[in-house]
């Protein structure tokens, strides 16, 4: 089993991009797998979590040519040989992985389909709620049995049927959800509707838009109109901003520290964490490179300073989900209190992200209150080493990767593989930045394409 070893730095600057984001590279394997024609897809990020979503579309006679990749991990170029709408049965189950967005939207994709599949997932797959999906896929139509141990939740076996269109009010902020019921709804005859109760990240909308599918927003309320079918494309992946936020928090809280992050995804239904360490009293400058494939891309450049506590917004809570773990990091090395509440989300991620970041914490001195919703924060007390076990949730092992730097004596973060499931490369780029003795480095990143 891996680990990271991981001892205090003094200053970070460097420039570097990082992998391309996890969201939109589980999406452009699906929409450019229903297209008509051959798209190129740019930047994937060959993280386990996304080759099991590609590998579910090759099961169902999507074939994929792989012009580039990250050496040791998959492909980042590829061309997507689109399938019209036209899926073939798999003949075997289909491994999600660790994958909540691959498993969810997956289903919402196979619901309508003429013949029936099976998706299973790890163990912590297996444990997380399903019922989002399933009743509202139920509701079109949709014949899902949910086969694990724990009620509602994986394997699902889904049995394929008609669906038809629903207007769905979704109980919970959830971006998932959401794109399960539109792509479901693409199979449908009419128009289906996704009402969220906030704002959650919309790379699905601005994805089928710009592979030219009709998506119609109205206030939180979005529209498909089914039997669309997408036009390939070529699609570049922007760098993944919840990769990012690992990197912005360790220069953010390092006064004199210089830090840039090179073609990172500037999408607003993303960027609340940037928002919030800004608050925290970094200095951050965004600035938007190209929006040519409808997502805004650019540089991030943050400059490190004594960071305060803050209180994270209810309405933020969706935007910057992903990022909380290391946001504590961040409130622990800050003066004062930071208060994360309403994100009751956290307990069914890939662990239960309140407790294991609380225990966390806790084992290498922080000061921290846990509630059901969130947590209390009270910065400041200088961290120590400690042994963390990341419970397999590669968020957790890449947040206490970075509040080891901070630590005195050497931070062992234990069964750091699951990084691989969104974040290729991050043990070397740890590494690069150890290595430097005074932590400055141009650092030459791991996802520079190799041509296979
Ligand atoms: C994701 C949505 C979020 C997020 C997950 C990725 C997506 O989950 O936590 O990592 O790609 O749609 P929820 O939709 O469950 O909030």
């Amino acid at each position: 089993m891996s680990e990271f070893r991981v001892r205090s730095i003094r200053t970070l600057d460097a420039a570097f991009p990082v992998p391309g984001d996890k969201s939109m590279s589980h999406r452009a394997a699906m929409i450019a797998g229903l297209a008509d024609g051959v798209s190129t897809i740019r930047n994937f990020l060959p993280s386990e979590d996304c080759l099991n979503t590609l590998g579910a579309m090759k099961a169902c006679g999507v074939v994929v040519e792989e012009l580039e990749e990250m050496r040791g991990f998959g492909p980042t170029t590829m061309r997507i040989h689109g399938r019209r709408m036209q899926l073939s049965a798999p003949s075997a189950p289909i491994d999600c992985g660790n994958s909540g967005t691959g498993m969810r939207l997956l289903a919402g994709l196979f619901a309508g389909q003429s013949f029936d599949c099976e998706l299973f997932g790890d163990e912590s797959l297996s444990g997380r709620p399903m019922g989002r999906i399933t009743n509202p896929l139920g509701e079109m139509g949709a014949k899902i049995e949910c086969l694990g141990e724990k009620p509602g939740c994986a394997p699902l076996k889904i049995h394929g049927a008609k669906l038809h269109p629903i207007r769905y009010e979704l109980p919970v902020a959830s971006a998932q959800v959401k794109s399960a019921v539109l792509l479901a709804g693409m199979f449908c005859e009419g128009v289906t509707t996704a009402v969220q109760p906030a704002d959650t990240r919309d790379h699905t909308e601005r994805m089928l838009e710009s592979f030219g599918v009709k998506v119609v927003t109205e206030g939180q309320a979005i529209s498909i109109e089914g039997g669309q079918i997408p036009q390939a494309r070529d699609f570049r992946v922007p760098g993944d901003i919840s990769s990012a936020a690992f990197w912005v928090v360790a220069a953010a809280a390092l006064p004199g520290s210089h830090l840039v992050i090179r073609n990172v995804g500037l999408n607003p239904t993303r960027t609340a964490v940037l928002d919030v360490i800004e608050r925290m009293g970094a200095q951050i400058t965004r600035t938007v490179l190209s929006t040519d494939d409808g997502e805004p891309i650019g540089d991030v450049e943050i400059r490190g300073a004594k960071l305060h506590g803050t209180e994270l917004l209810k309405a933020e809570i969706p935007n910057l989900i992903d990022e909380i773990p290391v946001i504590a990091v961040a409130a622990a090395l800050a003066s004062g209190k930071t208060v994360i509440r309403n994100a009751k989300e956290l307990r069914v991620k890939e662990t239960d992200r309140i407790t294991t970041v609380v225990n966390g914490l806790r084992a290498m001195g922080g000061q921290v209150e846990e509630f059901e919703d969130g947590m209390e924060i009270t910065g400041g007390a200088p961290l120590h080493a400690a042994t963390i076990e990341s419970c397999g949730d590669h968020r957790i092992a890449m947040a206490f990767a970075i509040a080891g730097l901070f630590a005195s004596g050497e931070t062992v973060i234990r069964n750091t593989d699951c990084v691989n499931t969104s974040y290729p490369g991050f043990s070397r780029q740890l590494a690069a930045v150890l290595a430097e003795s005074k932590n400055a480095a141009d650092y030459d990143l791991p996802n520079v394409p190799v041509t296979a």
